[in-house]
């Protein structure tokens, strides 16, 4: 893997709106894209947007393989999204606490809605359409607020639910469907 950095919070990359991809024949493109499932490995990260490695491009790659003892979290099979658009199904919105891989050691409890219906194009350009609720539509939520320069912490309704982790899970505040301490979006 070439060098990366995954960008942090702070650094003023992460607040720029990403351009659409408009060409599918780019080879530079499955690169980025191998690229950002590599650094999520490593990273263990569940969600990964193209912005957080200083790469100006609206694209997302996210999977997740659920735990046992995190039944709220399920397996999420490893997804390309390109220029996704995403659309509220209702207007329920759930709080459940999250991380990022740019805002390292903290997690915050973040309203996001419960169910979404989203539309894409995968690695190839063919364009695709999913619903999703509850982790998956935390995840893809997360994920493309990235593309538009959001922060989760920008989405926080009280900031005393945003703190270090190991502060919030050593005084049993990790509650609501909160990732395994190790993950982050
Ligand atoms: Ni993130």
């Amino acid at each position: 893997m070439t060098e990366y950095a995954v960008l942090r919070m702070g650094d003023p990359q992460l607040h720029r709106v990403a351009e659409p991809v408009t060409r599918f024949d780019d080879p530079a493109l499955p690169a980025l894209i191998e690229q950002m499932f590599a650094i999520m490995r490593v990273e263990r990260g569940v969600g990964l947007a193209a912005p957080q490695i200083g790469v100006s491009l609206r694209v997302v790659v996210f999977a997740y393989a659920s735990r046992a003892d995190f039944p709220d979290c399920e397996t999420l099979p490893p997804t390309v999204l390109i220029n996704p658009l995403v659309e509220a199904v209702g207007e329920e919105y759930q709080e459940a606490w999250e991380g990022c891989l740019s805002v390292p050691d903290m997690r915050g409890l973040v309203p996001r809605l419960r169910r979404i219906r989203y539309q894409a194009r995968d690695a190839a350009g063919t364009p695709f359409e999913r619903n999703a609720h509850g982790f998956h539509a935390r995840v893809v939520q997360h994920e493309c607020d990235h593309l538009d320069g959001i922060l989760y912490p920008q989405r926080i309704r009280d900031l005393r639910t945003f703190g270090f982790l190991e502060e919030l899970a050593g005084s049993g505040r990790l509650t609501h469907g909160a990732l395994p301490c190790e993950d982050r979006y």
